[in-house]
C-alpha cells in the first residue's frame, strides 16, 4: 500500500485534503492526523472492520481498547449509555482538550473498538485539524497513538512515517504537536473517578472542578504486581532501543553520577546518550547530550520527551542516562512515561 502524505499549512485552503481524509475514513481506511497531544491513527470507530485494521497496522494486542474521538456533546450521548453529572462538569471545564473519559458504552460501539469491554474511552480534542478530520470522517473516530506498538508515541508526522509508512492509507501532516504526551485518562464509571493515565490535565486541575479523584496505584509503583486498569498501560511502552536509566536526587550529584556512568560505558566502547535540561546540559562533557527543555517550565520537557527517545534510536545509542523531574502537575505524566521507557530502572541518590 502506498501511503498518501499531505501537508496542511495555515492560511491556505485545505478543504480538499480534509475531504480526502474524510472519504478514506468513511470507506473504512486508516488516516493518521495530528492532535494537541500526539499523532493519532484514525479509523471509523463504529465500523468494526475498520477499527480492526488499526490493530494490524500497529501490531497492537487486540485486548487493548481504542479511544473514540468526537467533536461535540451530542456525539457523546450517542456512544454512551449513561453520562454522570460529574463528567459533564469535567467536560465543561476541559473539553475540547487533552483529556479522555471512560463511560459505559452504548450498543452502537462495536466490541472491536473497545477490545471486548462494555466501557468506551472518549476524547474531544481541541486541535483544529483533528476536529476537521473527525467531522469529515463521520464524527466518531477511533484513534490510538500513531506509532508501532511499543515504540514512543509520535509527536511529528515524520515519526508516523518512520513507523507506519506503507501500512496505512494517509498521513495528514500538521507539523509538530504541542503537548507531546498522551491525554489524561479519567474513569467515570467508578466513584470517585479514577485517573488511569496521567497527562496534561492534572489531578490538581480535576480536584478544582469535581473534588476528590483517585489515581490508579499501579501507575507510579514500580513494584506493583497488579495490572493497571487501562489495559494499554501494562505493556512495555514508549521504549527506546537503548537501555535507559533515570537518576534522581540533588542536581549536582545527579550530574556527577551520570558522568561517572557515562564514562564507564564509553570506555567499554558503547554509544551513550544523556538527557539534561537547559539548567544542566553544561555539566556533561561526554556522550550524546540532548537538552529536553527547561525546569522552569516542565511543559517544554513533555513536548520533547518522545522525540528525543526516537533521536537516540536513530543515533544508535546503546545506553541512555536521564535526569529525573518533579512528579507534580505535568511532571507526573513525564515521570510516568520516562519510567516506563526505562522499564522502571531508577537510581535514587540519597542526600549527603
Ligand atoms: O492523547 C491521546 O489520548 C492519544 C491521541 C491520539 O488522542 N491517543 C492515545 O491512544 O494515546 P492509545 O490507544 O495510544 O492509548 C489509549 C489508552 C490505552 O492505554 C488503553 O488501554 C486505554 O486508553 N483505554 C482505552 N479504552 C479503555 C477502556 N474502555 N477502559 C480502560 N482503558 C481504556
Ligand atoms: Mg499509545
Amino acid at each position: 500500500m502506498k501511503t498518501i502524505i499531505k501537508k496542511i499549512t495555515k492560511n491556505q485552503n485545505n478543504t480538499d485534503i480534509i475531504k480526502q481524509a474524510g472519504d478514506i475514513l468513511k470507506s473504512g481506511g486508516l488516516v493518521a492526523f495530528p492532535t494537541e497531544t500526539v499523532y493519532g491513527l484514525g479509523a471509523d470507530a463504529l465500523n468494526e472492520q475498520a477499527a480492526k485494521k488499526i490493530y494490524a497496522a500497529k501490531g497492537r494486542p487486540s485486548d487493548n481498547p481504542l479511544i473514540v474521538h468526537i467533536t461535540n456533546m451530542e456525539a457523546l450521548d450517542k456512544i454512551t449509555e449513561y453520562i454522570p453529572q460529574e463528567a459533564r462538569i469535567v467536560a465543561d471545564a476541559y473539553w475540547p482538550g487533552p483529556l479522555t473519559m471512560i463511560f459505559r458504552k452504548s450498543e452502537i460501539v462495536p466490541m472491536g473498538t473497545t477490545g471486548g469491554l462494555n466501557t468506551v474511552a472518549v476524547r474531544m480534542p481541541s486541535h483544529e485539524i483533528a476536529r476537521e478530520v473527525i467531522d469529515a470522517g463521520g464524527g466518531y473516530i477511533a484513534a490510538p497513538s500513531a506509532n508501532t506498538s511499543g515504540r514512543p508515541s509520535p509527536t511529528a508526522a515524520e515519526h508516523v512515517q518512520e513507523d507506519l509508512s506503507g501500512r496505512i492509507d494517509m498521513i495528514v501532516d500538521g507539523g509538530a504537536v504541542e503537548i507531546g504526551v498522551e491525554s489524561t485518562i479519567l474513569d467515570m464509571t467508578v466513584t470517585p473517578p479514577m485517573i488511569l493515565r496521567p497527562g496534561a490535565i492534572t489531578r490538581e486541575m480535576l480536584n478544582e472542578v469535581i473534588g476528590e479523584v483517585a489515581v490508579d496505584k499501579t501507575l507510579m509503583n514500580p513494584n506493583s504486581k497488579k495490572a493497571p486498569k487501562a489495559p494499554g498501560m501494562k505493556y512495555r511502552h514508549y521504549a527506546p532501543k537503548a537501555d535507559l536509566t533515570v537518576i534522581e536526587g540533588e542536581l549536582d550529584r545527579v550530574a556527577d553520577e551520570i558522568n561517572r556512568l557515562a564514562q564507564e560505558k564509553l570506555s567499554e566502547g558503547y554509544k551513550v546518550g544523556i538527557i539534561g535540561t537547559e539548567e544542566t546540559v553544561g555539566k556533561y562533557p561526554f556522550g550524546d547530550v540532548k537538552c529536553i527543555g527547561t525546569r522552569e517550565d516542565e511543559a517544554t520537557i513533555a513536548s520533547h520527551l518522545f522525540g528525543i527517545l526516537r533521536e537516540f534510536d536513530n543515533d544508535g545509542v546503546e545506553y541512555i542516562y536521564s535526569e529525573s523531574f518533579d512528579s507534580e502537575g505535568i511532571g507526573s505524566a513525564i515521570m510516568n512515561r520516562l519510567l516506563k521507557a526505562a522499564g522502571q530502572h531508577i537510581i535514587r541518590l540519597g542526600n549527603k
